[in-house]
This record gives structure tokens, C-alpha cells and sequence, in this order.
């Protein structure tokens, strides 16, 4: 894995370790109140980030694009600002409000352009030949 490939697999496996800690953090103090926030940095952080990790290693073409890494750093920033924005706010902090809307807004502009990078590159794939025995 390389590139774009492996950033959003680090992001991914990083997502994954809080998301869990924060689960088991729940599930001990039976205080279910960040449930939004742990079904997001699951779903949306670790299961996106790792569908992200794949799709680039296996279509490197779309690795290639110049766009990838601002496909990257979109997803990685505004998603996080979402998660941790929303933390806050379920812990009572009214004000935060903004930083979750604008994380929520980048986080689907930023599976836009995905959509806009994945699609023409599947059109390009081509499946490796199989090593010789
Ligand atoms: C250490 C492992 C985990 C622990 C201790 C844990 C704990 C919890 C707890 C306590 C809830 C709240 C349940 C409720 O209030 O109804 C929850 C909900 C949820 N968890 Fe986890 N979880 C873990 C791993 C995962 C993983 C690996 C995923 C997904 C890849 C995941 C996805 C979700 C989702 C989507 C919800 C929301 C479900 C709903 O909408 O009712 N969790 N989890
Ligand atoms: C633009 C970004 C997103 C926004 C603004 C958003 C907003 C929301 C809202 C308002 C809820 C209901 C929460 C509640 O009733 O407590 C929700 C629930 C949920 N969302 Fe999202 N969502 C976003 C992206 C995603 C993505 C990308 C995924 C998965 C890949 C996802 C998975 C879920 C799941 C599993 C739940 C149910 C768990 C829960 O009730 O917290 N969301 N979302």
C-alpha cells in the first residue's frame, strides 16, 4: 500500500482504536449519551477509510490522480472536525454546533469528489495477470 492508499488506512485503523475505546468507555460507565459519535467514527471513519485504503490500492489509477490527496486531507480533516465537534456537543456544548455543520458539509463534499476521481477510474482497471507456478 502506498501514497493516498495507505494514509487513509492509518486514518482508518486510528478511527477504529478511538471508536472501540470509546465504546468499551460506554459500555462500562453505561452511559450510552456519545452513541452518535461512536456510530460515526465506526461507519463513517473506520469502515469509509478502509473502503478509501482499498479502492486506491487496487484502481492505481485513481492513487494517480492529482485530486487524491485533497480527496484525502477533505475526508480526514472535516471528518474529524465532525466527530470531535459532535462529541462536544453532546456533552453540552451548544456552541460548537457550527464546526459539526461545516465537518458535515466537507464530509460529503469530500465523497463527492470521490464519486468524481472513482467512477472514471474504474473504467480504467485492469486485472494484474496471475504469477506463474
Ligand atoms: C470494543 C468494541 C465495541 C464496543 C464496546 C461497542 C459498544 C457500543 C455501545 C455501548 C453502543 C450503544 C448501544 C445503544 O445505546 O443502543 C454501540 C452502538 C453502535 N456501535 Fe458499537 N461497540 C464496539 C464496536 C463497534 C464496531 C466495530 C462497530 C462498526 C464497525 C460498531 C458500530 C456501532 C454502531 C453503528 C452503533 C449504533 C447502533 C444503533 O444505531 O443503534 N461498534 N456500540
Ligand atoms: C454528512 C455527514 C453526516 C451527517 C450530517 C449525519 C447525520 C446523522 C444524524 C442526524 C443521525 C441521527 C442521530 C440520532 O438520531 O441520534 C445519524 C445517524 C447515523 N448515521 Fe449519520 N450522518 C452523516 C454521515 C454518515 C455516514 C457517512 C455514515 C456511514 C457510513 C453514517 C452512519 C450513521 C449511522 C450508523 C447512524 C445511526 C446511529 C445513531 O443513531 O447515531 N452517517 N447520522
Amino acid at each position: 500500500m502506498q501514497g493516498v492508499s495507505r494514509n487513509f488506512f492509518l486514518l482508518a485503523i486510528a478511527y477504529a482504536i478511538c471508536g472501540m475505546l470509546l465504546g468499551l468507555v460506554m459500555s462500562i460507565s453505561q452511559d450510552h449519551t456519545q452513541m452518535p459519535v461512536h456510530a460515526h467514527v465506526m461507519v463513517a471513519g473506520w469502515l469509509m477509510s478502509s473502503v478509501f485504503a482499498f479502492f486506491y490500492h487496487l484502481f492505481p489509477a485513481a492513487r494517480a490522480s492529482s485530486l487524491a490527496p485533497v480527496h484525502f486531507w477533505l475526508t480526514a480533516v472535516s471528518g474529524i472536525a465532525l466527530v470531535v465537534g459532535l462529541f462536544f456537543l453532546l456533552a453540552g456544548n451548544a456552541s460548537i454546533e457550527p464546526l459539526v455543520a461545516l465537518g458535515s458539509f466537507g464530509f460529503f463534499a469530500g465523497m463527492l469528489l470521490f464519486a468524481w476521481i472513482a467512477i472514471p477510474a474504474t473504467r480504467v482497471y485492469q486485472v494484474q495477470p496471475a504469477p506463474a507456478e
